[in-house]
């Protein structure tokens, strides 16, 4: 049983994930069997395809992981576009730089091992911006990024957040295990605030463990 099961039957998620090409699926496996969790193949080449149409020239991602998903939007942006990604775990980081210096991408991704909201903070001080930003790491914060994530992207700028349906017991209380109840109400304020913010338009797409798609006006 896939455990997504609750956002889209298994028939659809099967055969969506059949169509994702080889690239992306082998990374997906890379990561899973090392035990790490990654983006599902469906999600991150959906996320290939948005930093394809938008271009940004710099990307900022919440949750390295060991840098599958980050390796993949070096795929899909240009040549002198960069990407920060952030990752709390030392020996996730470790493992991502490993990738990054095999897939000759060290001059294009610039990991940084630490906490997303410092981070955050730190590059909301220094005044930087990214047009791109994809949030994949602590999901009981994204409702405290929301200032920050405002300040950091340029209007036009996209910012898209992985597992927000979370095996869908954000959209469903019967599904709610009471554990994850805090990441859960969380979320439903994270989703509840981008979807009314008034400089921002959002929506919500159920592929993989849901993604919402959010555009500063
Ligand atoms: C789902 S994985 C990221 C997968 C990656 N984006 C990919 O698809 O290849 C989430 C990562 O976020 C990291 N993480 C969790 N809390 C964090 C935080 N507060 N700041 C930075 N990273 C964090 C975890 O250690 C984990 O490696």
């Amino acid at each position: 049983m896939i455990e997504e099961q609750y956002i889209n039957f298994e028939f659809i998620l099967r055969y969506i994930r059949s169509l994702v090409t080889e690239d992306v699926k082998q990374l997906y496996d890379f990561a899973m069997d090392k035990d790490i969790p990654v983006a599902k193949p469906e999600t991150t080449k959906l996320l290939y395809l948005l930093a394809m149409i938008k271009q940004p020239k710099r990307v900022l991602e919440l949750g390295t992981g060991i840098g599958c998903s980050a390796v993949i939007l070096s795929k899909a942006i240009s040549e002198d576009a960069t990407i920060v990604t952030v990752e709390k775990n030392p020996e996730n980081y470790e493992e991502a730089c490993k990738l990054f210096r095999e897939n000759g991408l060290t001059n294009r991704i610039f990991p940084k091992n630490g906490d997303g909201m410092e981070v955050l903070q730190e590059l909301t001080q220094q005044g930087e911006a990214f047009d791109f930003i994809f949030l994949d790491s602590a999901k009981g914060q994204y409702y405290d990024y929301i200032p920050y994530l405002k300040k950091l992207l340029p209007r036009g700028g996209i910012l898209v957040t992985d597992n927000v349906l979370y095996k869908g017991m954000v959209a469903n209380d019967d599904l709610l295990i009471l554990r994850k109840k805090t990441i859960v109400k969380r979320l439903r304020m994270y989703l509840d605030a981008i979807s009314h913010d008034p400089e921002l338009e959002s929506v919500v797409i159920p592929i993989g463990d849901g993604i919402s798609l959010t555009v500063k006006k």
